[in-house]
């Protein structure tokens, strides 16, 4: 079978790992957490980077430095993972959704302001499978009504988006660098791994120093059994960190590797019947961390036959999101009840991802386009 994805880990991961072995600096504190934080935060242009366990809770913290009062509401995309929506909950916010782009499968930036009401606090964009989202009107209705923004670019290491690219040249900015507050995954399949990790980035001091609070269950400074907020234990350890950097190390070639992958399906699917393939719009960097395709209802396959069809051929695949919107835990909550969000509905259905992994090799890649042309010419014809 050829992976959906697999790590690539090398030499200087295991000399940075062992380095923590052999000093005993296992835990949250050692010279890997503060380095890679600084480094990530510096390549996205950010001023400070705070590491923590994982994406889910990196987003947690940073809905919970809003301090929404029960019912204020946070406005993102239907099609995500539920972790941007769960976050919005648990801090007793509403989740205010909008329907996916058709061609970029991010948030659709056009139907935000009508969402907006007296009780919006923050709008959560999400870059989806490698593609940044358009965030320019979203910065500007930020502006305008006072909103944060909360990036979850989870997917996105290494992507731009042209910001002014509407009223002239513009400027190539990367993906988490543009919200109040902008989280990363360093899960297994992400292009820079922990194993499991995440950070939340910021260019605003205070926040900064709440967010490290947070993570550490808000021990205060200057008594450290004394607690005036509630936090959690959300650390990443010293031997993530280590990993991380080395992978952070070697960014530009991982980055490569993807859009050489991106660019290279597109070219071998081109024509293939029924098939949408991801889109790179002019004002972005696509890193196709997941090379996600899209079925056409004509072809008589939805998303589940396809990936059987492709793994009786040897080739694995995950399905795409299914919309907050349709998810049974918000309907029993009394959320989105009778909401329809139509792209997000048929994307979800219609789409997967294939072998995307930055080990991937250009005849793995071949056999993967073979099966998937063999495929959907049998249903055409
Ligand atoms: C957009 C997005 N947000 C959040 C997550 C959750 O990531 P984590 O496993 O680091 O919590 C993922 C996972 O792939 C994701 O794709």
């Amino acid at each position: 079978m050829i992976p959906v994805n697999e790590p690539l880990l090398g030499e200087r991961e295991l000399d940075y790992v062992t380095e923590c072995v052999r000093t005993g600096w296992v835990s949250s504190a050692g010279r890997f957490i503060e380095e890679f934080e600084e480094r990530w935060a510096t390549y996205c242009g950010r001023k400070y980077g705070v590491a923590v366990s994982n994406v889910t809770v990196a987003l947690e913290m940073a809905v919970q430095c809003l301090d929404l009062q029960p019912g204020d509401e946070v406005i993102l995309p239907t099609f995500t993972i539920i972790s941007c929506a769960q976050a919005v909950t648990y801090a007793d916010g509403v989740p205010v959704l909008v329907d996916a782009n058709p061609r970029t499968w991010c948030m659709d930036v056009s139907q935000v302001e009508a969402k907006i009401t007296p009780r919006t606090r923050a709008i959560m964009p999400v870059h989806i499978y490698g593609h940044p989202v358009d965030m320019d009107p979203l910065l500007a209705l930020a502006e305008r009504y006072n909103l944060a923004i909360i990036e979850d670019a989870a997917e996105v290491h290494g992507a731009e988006y042209l910001s002014g690219w509407r009223e002239g040249p513009g400027t190539w900015r990367k993906c988490g660098s543009f919200g109040t507050m902008s989280c990363f995954s360093f899960y297994a399949n992400k292009i820079i791994t922990t194993g499991e990790g995440g950070m939340v980035l910021t260019d605003d001091p205070a926040l900064a120093q709440r967010l490290r609070s947070l993570r550490n269950l808000c021990f205060r400074p200057e008594r450290r059994f004394y607690h005036t907020e509630l936090g959690h234990n959300f650390r990443l350890t010293n031997v993530q960190a280590a990993i991380g950097l080395a992978q952070l190390e070697r960014i530009e070639e991982s980055v490569q590797h993807k859009r050489w992958m991106g660019a290279a399906y597109t070219e071998r699917l081109r024509g293939v019947p029924g098939l949408q393939s991801p889109v790179e719009e002019p004002w972005a960097k696509n890193v196709y961390w997941m090379y996600g395709v899209v079925l056409d209802e004509s072809t008589g396959l939805d998303a589940v036959t396809f990936a059987q069809r492709l793994a009786e051929r040897g080739v694995m695949t995950r399905p795409f999101f299914l919309g907050m919107h349709e998810q049974p835990v918000f309907q029993q909550m009394g959320l989105f009840r009778g909401e329809h969000y139509p792209v997000a509905e048929r994307i979800a259905r219609q789409g997967l991802y294939l072998p995307s992994g930055l080990t991937l090799t250009e005849e793995q890649l071949d056999r993967v386009c073979a099966a998937v042309r063999q495929i959907l010419i049998a249903v055409s014809q």
